[in-house]
This record gives structure tokens, C-alpha cells and sequence, in this order.
């Protein structure tokens, strides 16, 4: 068995060391890539036979995102070693290359039992930004957030907000749904968080509303949705509201009294007057 010299294995090795902090769990090197390292005439012996690329459910013809190597002829015309692009970075990457990363993303084990990654939508340029906890089955089949009762739910206070679903920007802590519905863990939850802070950063939002408990805890570090709810907290001076989430508000309809409480506040900091959202319903608009 033969593997790439040291000084080849360096780059790599240091390449990977840096994914691998970076949360990534796996790495799927393309057959060209394979081919082109084994064929270096500086190969040497190992005693460790190398592993065989892990499996993923994606597509093969795309590669993993930050797994750029150097095409097979660069390493047969002479010896040239492979230098292994740094992983993109999340914290400045843009809207596509965010949205490719979350396509491309394998840091959890929820991208095994995933359906559709759901990365978020709509309005890139809302003042308004709603974050849930993770996608349903609803939203895992379609790849859209919040579509299912919940999201029936969530349309209803957007509305009473005097807003629209188009107007606002809808995401949750997790991008892959976790199966049977169950909270995200810890571990998901901070591998898939560096997503969400980058959406945060590039919507630049004048409020967040927190649905439920999960993102208080994840985004927050705070845990008592029933103590926290209706009051202000602040993620890097933007004003965060903590309220009750949707699927909550359907198996407890009493507590929706409370809810929109909370909503209105996050409404008069944004301008809006609720005594506006009574005249219209009495209005029948
Ligand atoms: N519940 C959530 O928290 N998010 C969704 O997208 C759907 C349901």
C-alpha cells in the first residue's frame, strides 16, 4: 500500500486538522484526487492502509465544499504536491456560498436522516427575523421552514403582526431536521449554529423574535422560556425576543393571550401600532 510523501501529507493533514475544528466529521476525496496522490512519484510505503472515502447520501458529482485539489495532471507532470484549499469560511461567506455549505454539510449526523437541508427564507434584507428549532417532517420534505401546522400557526402572528411571510426571514437552529421531530442536541445544535450566525450577520435584522426554547438556549445560553418570554435580550445589539413557540401555542391556545403580548412589543419597536391589527380585524382585512 502506498501513500504520498510527508511533506505532501503536511498540507492535507493540516487542511484536515483545520476542518476537523471546524466541526466537519467527514471528508470525501474524488476518485481523480485519490488517483493523482498515489501516483506521486515521491510515494512511500505506509504500514496504514488508507480508508476508504466515507459514504454520503449526496449527489457524487459535487464535491464536498473546501475539498479543492489540484487536477491529476499537475501531480503527473513532475512532482507538484496537492495543496488542499482551506475550507471556506462561514463567517465570511455569502449568501450562495452559505446556502452551498448547508446543501454540501455532513459536521452532524443529521444530514444521514435528512430529506431536504432547510436553510431558510424569505426577505435576505428583513428587519424582522424569526428562529425556530429545527425543520418537521413537513419542512424536511420540502426544504422550506415552518410549512406544517406550526407554520399555519406562525403565518397567523406574522400577520398579526402587519407583516407578511415574504417580508420577514424565517430559520431555525438546526438546518437538517432531527428525526421523529426530538429537540436538536448539543452537538448539532453548535456544529450547525455557525450557519446561523452568518445569516444573522448578513440580514443585519432590527429584531429577532425567539420561538421557543431551543433557540434560547442555543443562540441565548439561556434556558426558561416561561420566565424569559416578553422580555428584551440583546445578541450583538440587535433587540431578541423570547416567546412561545408556534407548536406550543396550538396545544396550549391559552397561552397565545401571553404571546401576543410579547409580539407587540417587538411591533412598537419596530414602528408598528397593534391597535392597527384590531381595526383591521375588525375590518375584516
Ligand atoms: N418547527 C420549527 O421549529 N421549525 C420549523 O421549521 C418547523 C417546525
Amino acid at each position: 500500500m502506498t501513500t504520498p510523501a510527508p511533506d505532501i501529507f503536511d498540507d492535507i493533514i493540516d487542511s484536515l486538522k483545520r476542518r476537523k475544528l471546524a466541526g466537519e466529521e467527514a471528508v470525501v476525496l474524488a476518485p481523480d484526487t485519490l488517483r493523482a496522490l498515489f501516483a506521486s512519484p515521491k510515494a512511500v510505503r505506509s504500514p496504514i492502509p488508507p480508508r476508504p472515502a466515507p459514504r454520503t447520501p449526496r449527489r457524487t458529482d459535487q464535491p464536498v465544499a473546501g475539498s479543492h485539489m489540484p487536477p491529476p495532471s499537475a501531480a503527473a507532470a513532475g512532482f507538484a504536491p496537492p495543496r488542499v484549499s482551506p475550507a471556506p469560511d462561514v463567517e465570511t461567506a455569502d449568501w450562495d456560498t452559505l446556502v452551498k455549505m448547508v446543501d454540501d454539510c455532513v459536521r452532524c449526523p443529521l444530514h444521514k436522516t435528512r430529506t431536504n437541508p432547510v436553510f431558510g427564507e424569505v426577505n435576505r434584507e428583513a428587519d424582522l427575523l424569526f428562529i425556530g428549532e429545527g425543520p418537521g417532517f413537513h419542512e424536511d420534505q420540502i426544504g422550506r421552514p415552518f410549512v406544517g401546522p406550526a407554520g399555519q400557526q406562525l403565518d397567523k402572528m406574522i400577520q398579526a403582526m402587519q407583516f407578511t411571510r415574504e417580508s420577514v426571514y424565517i430559520t431555525n437552529i438546526v438546518k437538517c431536521r432531527p428525526p421523529g421531530n426530538r429537540n436538536p442536541n448539543d452537538s448539532e445544535a453548535r456544529v450547525c449554529l455557525p450557519f446561523l450566525k452568518r445569516q444573522i450577520d448578513l440580514i443585519q435584522p432590527k429584531a429577532i423574535v425567539l420561538l421557543g426554547a431551543v433557540p434560547l438556549q442555543f443562540l441565548m445560553g439561556k434556558t426558561g422560556i416561561t420566565s424569559l418570554h416578553g422580555k428584551w435580550l440583546d445578541y450583538q445589539g440587535i433587540p431578541v425576543m423570547p416567546t412561545f413557540h408556534p407548536s406550543f401555542l396550538l396545544r396550549s391556545p391559552a397561552r397565545k393571550k401571553e404571546a401576543w403580548e410579547d409580539l407587540q412589543l417587538v411591533m412598537k419597536k419596530l414602528g408598528k401600532d397593534p391597535g392597527e391589527t384590531l381595526r383591521r380585524m375588525r375590518a375584516g382585512r
